[in-house]
């Protein structure tokens, strides 16, 4: 089978990795990856320009295409690609509106009466936000309806100062129309310990993942500003060490139920959903959902699975999804990101991967937002390069990737604590604090 991947990161690298072997892989993807280049016919161009995507996939004579990122489903790339006969493993732009529409989102665990949700308004109006926030006692959180590259989401206590400034931030939104719409979504601050949940889907069937949990601070002790994501570990039996398999299952319920209210709103949900949940007082509380795989999260789940990837993405067009087995192995990803990162863009610097020495201690590598010019690796203004290891135990798996990133070299740094025993220990007596 001929599979189009859409997409340029560490994601897609590992979506590519999973597929090969079984495929025959094409790819189009804004920089020059290394790692995808090397397994797959590959076109450097940008992947939102769904034309140029749609020519590629037809010249090609593709028989399925995996959508990696959430702006070209924002755009419609599912729609526009099935309409030329290509089957694409990715929700169509309606169905995408669980990411790319925070209210729609919010809206529809209300009308299904969907758990987990939380106390949450939407707003165009400064003046109505105002008389909001006058009454509202508690932290909130602040969200634009629609997309902003993870950057635009501002909690109070970590981004804001209080509810005032808080106030300020929504006009901003509304009034630089952030996301594309005049709109904001004001929410009730959740306290808790986050993790993500990813299942694929073919509109009725839901197929879960091991859980993960994210890092998205940049620096160590969970300080600094919100990135994309500085890595993440999974556990063995794939729970996690502050989650059981009440609170999972709870999860993957709440997910399967979104599932059943997308089909009835706007038809069948086919792709992966990623649901990231707070882990509160009372169970797992709906964060925000992804319309696509994870990154870094995609890099825990993926190397595990032991059912064909082949299959499922057949599943799950055919809409005859079946169980999808995983390794029973923790796994730790550390992403390692130019100096600077997220706020001054060290870009265009060179780097070096010692692939060999990485494979050598039994680790695995994706590639991210680099540029390879000859035979050179070069950084871009976002993270450059995930490992991977698997093991018996997280602390196993750490150690092991840990040691790699020894063999990645440049003006770069990564967060030596994800996944230590000591962050873990924090995030157990965090839990148990709340649960007291
Ligand atoms: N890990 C955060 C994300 O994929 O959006």
């Amino acid at each position: 089978m001929k599979i189009l991947v859409v997409g340029t990161g560490a994601r897609e690298h590992a979506i590519c990795e999973a597929l090969k072997g079984e495929s025959e892989l094409y790819s189009i993807m804004s920089n020059h990856n290394p790692g995808i280049a090397r397994i797959s016919d590959f076109k450097v161009a940008n992947e939102g320009d769904l034309e140029n995507v749609k020519k590629f996939a037809l010249e090609k004579k593709v028989d399925m295409a995996f959508i990696g990122p959430e702006s070209p489903l924002e755009k419609g790339i599912v729609d526009m690609l099935e309409r030329a006969g290509i089957s694409c493993v990715g929700p169509n732009k309606s169905a995408a509106k669980i990411e790319t529409d925070k209210s729609f989102m919010r809206n529809l665990f209300e009308k299904y009466k969907i758990d987990g949700s939380l106390v949450y308004r939407v707003f165009d109006s400064y003046e109505d936000i105002n008389d909001f926030l006058d009454e509202f006692d508690r932290d909130v959180v602040i969200k634009p309806v629609g997309l902003t590259g993870g950057k635009g989401v501002k909690i109070v206590g970590d981004h804001l100062e209080d509810n005032n400034d808080a106030k300020e931030y929504a006009r901003h939104i509304i009034e630089t129309k952030m996301g594309g719409h005049h709109r904001v979504v004001v929410e009730e601050k959740l306290v808790g310990e986050e993790f993500t949940v990813q299942a694929f889907s073919d509109g009725d069937h839901l197929v879960p993942m091991p859980a993960v949990q994210d890092h998205p601070h940049a620096f160590e002790g969970d300080q600094g500003p919100i990135t994309g994501g500085m890595g993440s570990y999974s556990d063995k039996n794939g729970l996690l060490p502050f989650l059981d398999q009440k609170n999972y299952d709870d999860a993957v319920k709440i997910m399967q139920e979104t599932i059943n209210a997308i089909k009835k709103e706007n038809g069948p949900y086919k792709g992966v959903l990623y649901g990231q949940f707070m882990l509160c007082e009372e169970g797992p509380r709906l964060v925000e959902y992804n319309a696509r795989f994870g990154d870094p999260e995609a890099m825990n789940v993926l190397p595990l699975l032991k059912t064909s990837m082949v299959d499922i993405c057949s599943g799950i067009v055919d809409g005859n999804l079946k169980k999808a087995k995983f390794e029973n192995k923790a796994t730790v990803c550390k992403y390692i990101v130019p100096d600077g990162y997220p706020e001054t863009k060290f870009d265009n610097q060179p780097i070096k991967v010692d692939e060999k020495s990485i494979m050598a201690k039994g680790c695995r590598f994706y590639y991210a937002a680099v540029n390879q010019k000859n035979d050179k690796v070069y950084t871009s203004s976002s993270r450059a390069i995930g490992l991977v290891a698997k093991g018996e135990s997280i602390k196993e798996a750490e150690k092991i990737c840990e040691e790699a990133t020894q063999h990645v070299k440049g003006n770069l740094y990564h967060r030596k604590d994800v996944g230590t025993q000591k962050l873990i220990q924090k995030r157990i007596d965090h839990m148990n604090e709340i649960k007291r």
